[in-house]
């Protein structure tokens, strides 16, 4: 795993559009996964300005969901098909056609999972998975305990999750129980893992998913088995690390060639 660290999250957020325009030009129709939530903002817009200064052709590449509200109704602004759509799709022009999501309506809900899973293998897998950081330590919405070895399904939100998502909705009752998520064994299929981490409230759970031992209980954990896992943390999100020292001296002395 390779963790950086950089001052704040506009940082974080150019750093990762960067590797991003790299795999695009090495792979146009590159799967990119996607995370929703306020992680994540940063990369979107950093990419949108590269697109928009004609820095960065999106054409070809592919997006695809990590996780969506179960029951929302369709087209619900806070559905995580219509945040994909309104910060990532139509920001970068990517056709619509081009993006792959589970459904959170769906009548069978095992079935759309299993549905979901072999959609994302008939498409190559994905290239790059972009993740953020539950307080909690779920990647996805793997909760804490969820199976590490676990496929997309459905899973039941913790009172913590649902509390620190009350923000998306008019009142915290809003907040869906139960989500779809790719499984951990999912994500880690995913070629290139990046973790983006930004802000004190994720210090805690960022230091036990780097630093700690490979447990279920910290979902983010897993990453620890993955061969290109990438950990991006701002100085606050850093701040409980035991070896910044060292992993900011290695970020510091690496060959630029090398990337991410
Ligand atoms: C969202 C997702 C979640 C979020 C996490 C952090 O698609 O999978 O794991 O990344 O809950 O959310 P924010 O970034 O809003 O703090």
């Amino acid at each position: 795993m390779e963790v950086v660290i950089v001052p704040d999250a506009a940082t974080a957020g150019e750093l990762i559009a960067d590797t991003i325009a790299a795999l695009l030009r090495h792979t146009p129709d590159a799967l990119l996964g996607v995370a929703t939530g306020s992680t994540p903002l940063p990369v979107y817009q950093a990419l949108a300005a590269k697109v928009r200064a004609s820095a960065l052709d999106v054409f070809r590449a592919r997006i695809c969901q990590l996780d969506e509200y179960v029951g929302l109704p369709a087209g619900h602004p806070e559905s995580y098909r219509s945040v994909v759509l309104r910060e990532v799709v139509a920001p970068l022009g990517i056709p619509e056609s081009s993006f792959l999501g589970p459904d959170g309506n769906a009548p069978d809900i095992p079935a759309a999972c299993a549905a979901y899973d072999s959609a994302l293998a008939e498409a190559g897998g994905v290239d790059l998975q972009l993740l953020g950081i539950g307080t909690d330590g779920h990647i996805g919405f793997n909760e804490p305990c969820s199976s590490l070895a676990s496929r997309t399904r459905i899973k039941t939100l913790t009172p913590q999750t649902r509390q620190d998502n009350a923000r998306f909705f008019d009142t915290p009752d809003d907040v869906p129980h139960h989500v779809i998520t790719q499984g951990i064994g999912t994500i880690l299929d995913a070629r290139h893992l990046v973790l983006l981490a930004t802000g004190e409230s994720k210090a805690e759970a960022a230091a036990l998913a780097i630093e700690g031992p490979l447990s279920s209980l910290v979902p983010a954990s897993a990453l620890q088995l993955h061969p290109h896992a990438t950990v991006i943390l701002d100085d606050p999100a850093a701040s409980k690390l035991k070896l910044s020292d060292y992993f900011r001296t290695t970020y510091a002395s690496k060959p630029p060639w090398q990337g991410l």
